[in-house]
């Protein structure tokens, strides 16, 4: 099997696989979450990148010639540095694409007043990336970040409907209100964020146009493979799913369907062991 690949320290790429096999049902897809090493939002470049690469690795042993790393958090920190010093020696023919570029790409066409704001998971914010993204394509769009670290933890831990979690939703949003009146439009620049979609958009003024990746990622997923008929032809199509976690199988299925919109059966895999 020549499958997609799609990683995320947990659950939360599974918002944009969703949204990817809607789009292109027709290819085979593996799904690897690192759950027993997640949150990654707080964690260190060299940490992110490192796990990222793992994972990367692995994916490539399964046979995947494309990876998608459905997280901001890797995206930001690890995309780059295994695009140009690790895949030449590791796989030249293989691809690793992030969420960030397209997600920039096409953001800057939702806002009239030409402000933006972005939630995402502390390390996002301080690797900057929407920024230096954004302002390559939408030069005239001014890109207000808030982190919100306490988010994945509260959604990984099955507590998003909870009277701490809307606590915390409103500090982050309100923190994010407070740095421009001229905000129209906010994206939710971290893959798990789509689980409390409603709950933020209740804090936002009336008329805020909230954005979720998952389409757009799979938009642009789709051109790609219109644009790279080379890729496009080493990958297999009977239509299967495949899952995986480096956590707990059993804990894994009982919250994914939360996150994918329908039951899933996953494997176990410990990718310390899987290091080359
Ligand atoms: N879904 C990841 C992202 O998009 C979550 C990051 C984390 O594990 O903190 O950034």
């Amino acid at each position: 099997m020549n499958a997609i690949g799609v990683f995320d320290s947990g659950y939360g790429g599974l918002t944009v696989l969703k949204e990817i096999v809607k789009g292109l049902p027709q290819y085979d897809y593996v799904y690897l979450g690192d759950n027993a090493r997640a949150p990654y939002g707080n964690r260190s470049f060299e940490t992110v990148y490192q796990y990222t690469l793992q994972a990367v690795k692995w994916f490539f042993d399964q046979g995947c010639p494309l990876v998608v790393l459905a997280c901001n958090t890797a995206s930001a920190k690890a995309l780059r540095t295994i695009q140009q010093n690790d895949l030449p020696s590791l796989a030249p023919n293989n691809r690793v694409l992030g969420v960030i570029r397209p997600t920039t790409e096409v953001m800057g066409h939702y806002t009239q007043t030409k402000h933006i704001g972005i939630l995402a998971t502390s390390g996002t914010v301080s690797s900057e990336s929407y920024v230096i993204e954004s302002e390559k394509f939408f030069p005239e769009v001014k890109v207000h970040q808030q982190a919100c670290p306490l988010w994945v933890p509260i959604i990984e831990n099955g507590e998003a409907q909870t009277e701490g979690a809307r606590f915390f939703i409103k500090k982050y949003v309100d923190q994010l209100k407070a740095q421009s009146s001229e905000i129209d439009t906010v994206l939710l620049a971290c893959t798990h964020y789509p689980l409390i979609f409603d709950q933020i958009q209740n804090e936002l003024p009336a008329g805020t146009k909230l954005l979720s990746q998952g389409s757009i990622v799979a938009g642009s997923l789709a051109d790609y493979l219109n644009r790279h008929p080379e890729m496009e032809c080493r990958l297999s199509q009977s239509g299967a799913r495949q899952f995986y976690t480096t956590d707990d199988p059993g804990d894994f299925n009982r919250h994914a369907s939360l996150f994918y919109g329908e039951g899933v059966g996953a494997g176990h895999v410990d990718l310390t062991r899987a290091i080359h």
